[in-house]
C-alpha cells in the first residue's frame, strides 16, 4: 500500500492502469504474479519495483487477480 492504490497515483502504477493495460490479455495472471515477486522496471517508467521475495507464488496469484478485478 506504500506505492500503490487503485485510483490515486503513488510510486507504482494504479491498479486501475494496470487491469486497463493487460485486462484482456490472456496472460496477465501469469506475468503480473511473476512481476509482483521478482520486481523490475521499465514497463511505467524510470522507477523498477522491488522483488517481494515474501509473497507467495499462490498470494501472488491472487493479488494479480485481484488488481486485474480493478477495471
Ligand atoms: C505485494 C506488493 C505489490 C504488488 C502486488 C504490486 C503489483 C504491481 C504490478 C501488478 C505492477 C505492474 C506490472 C507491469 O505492468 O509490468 C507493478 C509495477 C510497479 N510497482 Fe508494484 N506491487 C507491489 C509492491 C510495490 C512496492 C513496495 C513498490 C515501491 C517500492 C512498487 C512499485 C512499483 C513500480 C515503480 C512499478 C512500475 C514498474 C515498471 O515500470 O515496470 N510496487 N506493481
Amino acid at each position: 500500500m506504500a506505492c500503490h492504490s487503485a485510483e490515486r497515483k503513488m510510486i507504482g502504477p494504479t491498479y486501475k492502469a494496470i487491469a486497463e493495460r493487460h485486462g484482456k490479455d490472456e496472460s496477465a495472471i501469469k506475468l503480473l504474479s511473476e512481476k509482483i515477486v521478482k520486481g523490475g522496471g521499465g514497463n511505467w517508467g524510470q522507477l523498477p519495483m522491488p522483488p517481494q521475495p515474501g509473497v507467495s507464488p499462490e498470494e501472488a496469484e491472487a493479488l494479480a487477480k485481484w488488481i486485474l478485478s480493478h477495471e
